[in-house]
């Protein structure tokens, strides 16, 4: 299978050298390409500014705004089977980028933000690859993880809690929760994250052979 798998967080230039941004470090999006690689799947990784080295074998298209991550994605899943949204997309970006360095003044300062593109809404409603989003949750995990499901028009939806600062963003551990479309759920419990994304790429390949019966 195609897999186009997107990590990291991306970059919101405020001024010349400024940026708005979130805390990812890409290690899971990295790993869950390791797996397909290994399961021997075609990769592209599509990243925003991370420090790992990229899996050997993916096809690596660096971006830096979510912009540039909404247009790379578009072009990528033209042509592929299943689309992994694990990037930390900036859900905000300001209404306007200063082009020259913004002055300290000694007085309250405040930054105007509009919404980012939603990447994930932005996918054709009607289309012939599976889709996997992640959901970062501090708090719900399961009432969010499901209502992104639906509203996102996902098939896959893998949650991610937050509330344990040992695991998910920045550790090199992890524990998630899958929600389908159909309703189930599956939960890999704390590993390493090269362990969760071998098995989630596992459980990825059977529910999109599933959907994507014409194909495979
Ligand atoms: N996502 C996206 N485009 C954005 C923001 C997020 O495609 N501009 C994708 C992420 O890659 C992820 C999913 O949407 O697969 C959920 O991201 P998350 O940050 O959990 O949720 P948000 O949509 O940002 O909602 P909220 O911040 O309110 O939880």
């Amino acid at each position: 299978m195609k897999f186009v798998i997107t990590a990291g967080p991306t970059r919101e230039p405020i001024d010349p050298i400024r940026f708005l941004s979130n805390r990812s470090s890409g290690k899971m999006g990295y790993a869950i390409a390791a797996a397909a690689i290994e399961a021997n799947h075609e990769v592209v990784l599509i990243s925003g500014p991370v420090n790992p080295p990229p899996p050997a074998g993916a096809k690596l298209v660096r971006v830096i705004t979510s912009d540039e991550m909404h247009e790379a994605v578009q072009a990528a899943v033209r042509d592929c089977d299943v689309l992994v949204m694990c990037a930390a997309v900036s859900d905000y970006k300001p209404a306007r980028v200063a082009e020259q360095k913004i002055k300290k003044r000694n007085e309250k300062f405040s930054l105007e933000l509009i919404p980012a593109r939603d990447i994930l809404k932005s996918l054709p409603q009607s289309r012939n690859f599976f889709v996997v989003g992640f959901a970062a949750e501090t708090n719900d995990v399961e009432e969010h993880a499901r209502a992104k499901l639906a509203t996102k028009n996902c098939d896959m939806m893998v949650a991610n809690d937050l509330s344990d600062p040992n695991i998910g963003m920045e550790s090199d551990e992890n524990a998630v929760t899958i929600f389908s479309r159909g309703g189930e759920s599956a939960k890999i419990s704390r590993a390493s994250k090269k362990t969760v994304a071998r098995e989630l790429v596992k459980i990825i390949c059977a529910n999109a052979k599933k959907v994507l019966t014409k194909k495979f």
